[in-house]
């Protein structure tokens, strides 16, 4: 089961008009902006095309964005004042510390046994009383049962929770009750598979698509999303993203 290039234009269509960047920009200007004593340097760890990074790029005098995808790479240039370093971070020599480190929607793509590496470098690059914010897929919810059955290894906040707490840095957790709506079956349906590929039969999970069943996979799509009908013109999946703050105090 692939996902054909107009699949594609949709979901991103889709994940457009639900605002999420929005949701995450107020998050940050509500949250962590506020809490700030300091203002001057911010790092976007996957920046992706920059839609985030734009918006809180006026908040600091310098800002570095990381991204290794070549594609978002050239749009993000158009960020203002921002450098910009076409790279995996875990790959990147970094020399800066930076006072707000944001890392949205990304350690998906990184193999959770990485997952230390990634924060103790990230951590290791945060000036003392900065605060860093991760968001990813929390441990509750719909979708997570969903993909938690299939896959014992999605990576959710749960793993991220369980390296802060053993490495003793200062965090909180809050999960942000927020959903994908659609008005057509189709669209739902491209979500649907999206999710699923994405999170049960990703390259870090135990089964891969084929060993699964493509027939079987295909069937688990149609199936979840009928599961996220309201009515004949509105469809609705309930997501529930984790937004992980870690803040560096003195001496750590
Ligand atoms: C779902 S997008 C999120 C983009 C943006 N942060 C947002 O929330 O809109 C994930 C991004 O992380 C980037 N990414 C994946 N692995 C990465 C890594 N190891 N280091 C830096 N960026 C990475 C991808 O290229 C992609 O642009």
């Amino acid at each position: 089961m692939v996902l054909s290039d107009q699949d594609y234009a949709g979901i991103y269509k889709i994940i457009d008009n639900n605002r999420n960047h929005e949701r995450v920009v107020r998050y940050i200007k509500d949250n962590v902006l506020s809490d700030l004593s300091n203002n001057t340097a911010y790092l976007d760890i996957g920046a992706g095309d920059g839609k985030i990074t734009c918006q809180i790029a006026p908040y600091f005098k310098e800002i570095m964005a990381i991204e290794p995808n070549p594609v978002f790479f050239e749009g993000l240039r158009g960020t203002k004042d921002a450098k910009c370093i076409e790279a995996d971070f875990l790959q990147v020599t970094l020399t800066g510390k930076y006072d707000f480190i944001l890392c949205s929607h990304v350690l998906y793509h990184v193999d959770p046994k990485d997952w230390t590496r990634f924060v103790d470098k990230a951590y290791a690059h945060l000036n003392t009383n900065g605060k860093m914010l991760f968001i990813l897929g929390g441990d509750r919810g719909d979708n997570f049962e969903q993909y938690k059955k299939h896959n014992d290894n999605y990576a959710s906040s749960a793993i991220l929770r369980e390296i802060l707490t053993q490495k003793g840095m200062a965090f909180s957790e809050e999960i942000i009750e927020d959903s994908y709506q659609t008005d057509s079956f189709r669209d739902m349906l491209s979500l649907s598979k999206f999710c699923i590929l994405e999170n049960c039969f990703n390259q870090y999970a135990e089964k891969t698509i084929d060993s699964f069943g493509v027939e079987k996979a295909e069937a688990l799509c149609l199936e979840y999303a009928k599961s996220k009908k309201i009515n004949d013109g509105l469809y609705v999946m309930k997501r529930a993203p984790a937004y992980v703050t870690i803040t560096k105090s003195q001496g750590l």
